[in-house]
């Protein structure tokens, strides 16, 4: 099964209005010279969702975190039906910085997951080892463990609005991406676990984005593994130049 490649710019707590703006233009007028399909979606802080939802042209909008609550008394939470007000499909949930930079656990993810789900969103679940875990063995364990326990109580019938992307936490930020070897194993396991958890064809439609470090000398490379269905990109997505490099190899495989 062919599984169309995606792209994400998780611009994080960076730029402002109007270069998130200005991006997200200079990527979309991008997209005319892609050699293949690919998705692109745009992660940029919350205050600027709605600057971006008019410039994003073909590209998706995203948020990089939403509440696992509805609606009522929480401070600074944004919901899922705020975001899709907002013009997003899509909510990026179980980044390792909220993970481990804010103590979230897996079944806050999966409260997250469920709400983003329910209100027509896409979501796009991250799981990724620490260094620590890796050299004890346990990757495997701890992505999987994640990815089971992030989805827990979600319906069959969303699967096909879920993504995952593998984010080696020591990979993160740090320039030293996982080798392509490296990234494959993972994948391959992550999409063996959707088969053994869902079935067979779920397992070979769940697109599997790679992210850690991505920059355009290492992503084709990367791109060109057979479980890896795109990148989500950090530092390399806050210039279009770059990050279109990166969406330019995904497109090609
Ligand atoms: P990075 O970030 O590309 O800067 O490593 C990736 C991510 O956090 O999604």
């Amino acid at each position: 099964m062919t599984r169309k490649p995606m792209v994400g710019g998780n611009w994080k707590m960076n730029l402002d209005h109007a270069a998130c703006q200005e991006l997200a233009a200079d990527v979309d007028r991008g997209r005319a010279l892609l050699e293949g399909p690919c998705d692109i979606v745009f992660f940029p802080p919350h205050p600027y969702l709605r600057s971006v939802a008019s410039h994003r042209g073909g590209c998706m909008l995203g948020a990089q975190d939403v509440s696992g609550h509805e609606a009522g008394a929480h401070t600074g939470d944004v919901s899922a039906s705020m975001l899709v007000d907002c013009g997003c499909q899509m909510a990026l949930v179980g980044h390792s910085e909220r993970r481990h930079g804010h103590g979230e656990t897996s079944r806050e993810v999966a409260a997250k997951a469920a709400a983003a789900l329910n209100a027509g969103l896409r979501v796009l679940l991250c799981v990724g080892e620490t260094s620590e875990e890796r050299a004890e063995g346990k990757t495997a364990e701890i992505v999987c463990g994640q990815f089971v326990e992030s989805l827990t109580g979600i319906d069959f019938d969303a699967l096909e609005r879920i993504d995952l992307a593998y984010e080696p936490v020591w990979a993160i930020g740090t320039g030293q991406t996982a080798s392509p070897e490296q990234a494959q194993e993972v994948h391959e396991l992550l999409r063996a676990e959707v088969g053994s958890r869902y079935d067979a064809r779920s397992a070979a439609r769940m697109r599997i984005l790679y992210g850690g470090s991505v920059t355009p000398s290492n992503a084709a490379e990367l791109m060109a593994c057979s479980d890896i269905d795109g990148a989500l990109v950090g530092g390399a997505s806050l210039e279009a130049g770059p990050f279109l490099e990166i969406v330019r190899a995904a497109a090609r495989t």
